[in-house]
């Protein structure tokens, strides 16, 4: 490949439906290049989607820094719980699997953390203080809390529980696609979510995202919160663009 600019970073976002990858410029945003997305096997442990991973990598002939957002909470690359993927996953150096299926430095963040990175940066949450909390709406429900533009890394506000089950189980969108649920009953049970997500956090906004986030006009008018709510804007490449911007962060 011809000589990257640095502001250019391959990020990659591993779910538990697919894997995507896509070369990313960090000073706007956006994406450079086509998304590649590999479809996630029914086993999804460490060696089956290192292989995804460095797939994407050989797709775009790629030699520099690789950004990575994943399920579970992520300590300096390790992952320390699953919900979506296959549970071989827990303990293992996600980071070190990564870079050595592809040869290249390899930053593994959460992927909700990811999303939340590129939504304050380019997307809904631009310039915005006070305590602000994404959610992504998607296989699982992930979260991103920031305190005046700052990461609170981690957070698992998805796995909180709901009418006895993790609340994920309740209202992230594959349960409405997976039950056939109306736009109005999911409306109900994400502003049940909400509800609770809002009584132990009080946070000042509230961004939903995730790939459904391209069709708030079907559930956001629906929903009630004390926090001012609003769509995300970057929809599901923000999984990407963020992944690309925490490599950054850390190279
Ligand atoms: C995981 C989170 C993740 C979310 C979205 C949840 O099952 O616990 O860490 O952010 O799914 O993938």
């Amino acid at each position: 490949m011809s000589v990257v600019p640095a502001h250019h970073i391959l990020g990659i976002d591993v779910g538990g439906s697919a894997v995507k990858g896509a070369i990313v410029d960090l000073n706007t945003g956006t994406l450079v290049s086509e998304r590649y997305r590999l479809k996630t096997p029914r086993t999804a442990g460490p060696k089956e989607i290192g292989r995804l991973v460095a797939r994407i990598v050989k797709h775009f002939k790629w030699r520099g820094p690789v950004g990575c957002g994943m399920p579970g909470p992520i300590k300096d690359g390790k992952v320390l719980a699953l919900a979506n993927l296959d549970k071989a996953w827990i303990g293992v150096k996600a980071h070190e699997v990564y870079s050595a299926a592809c040869g290249c430095p390899v930053i593994v963040v959460n992927d909700a953390d990811a999303a939340g990175l590129a939504e304050m940066q380019f997307g809904a949450g631009r310039g915005r203080k006070g305590v602000v909390v994404l959610a992504t709406l998607g296989t699982g429900i992930g979260t991103a809390v920031f305190v005046d533009g700052t990461l609170v890394p981690n957070t698992e506000f998805g796995q909180m529980e709901l009418r006895g089950k993790p609340a994920e189980q309740f209202a992230s969108a594959r349960v409405r696609k997976v039950k056939d649920l109306s736009w109005k009953t999911w409306g109900k049970r994400l502003n049940e979510y909400l509800a609770a997500l809002e009584n132990v956090l009080w946070p000042d906004a509230i961004i939903l995202g995730g790939g459904v986030s391209r069709k708030a006009p079907r559930f956001l008018p629906s929903l009630k919160t004390r926090a001012h709510l609003m769509a995300a804007t970057l929809g599901n490449e923000a999984g990407i663009v963020g992944a690309a911007l925490a490599a950054r962060r850390r190279t």
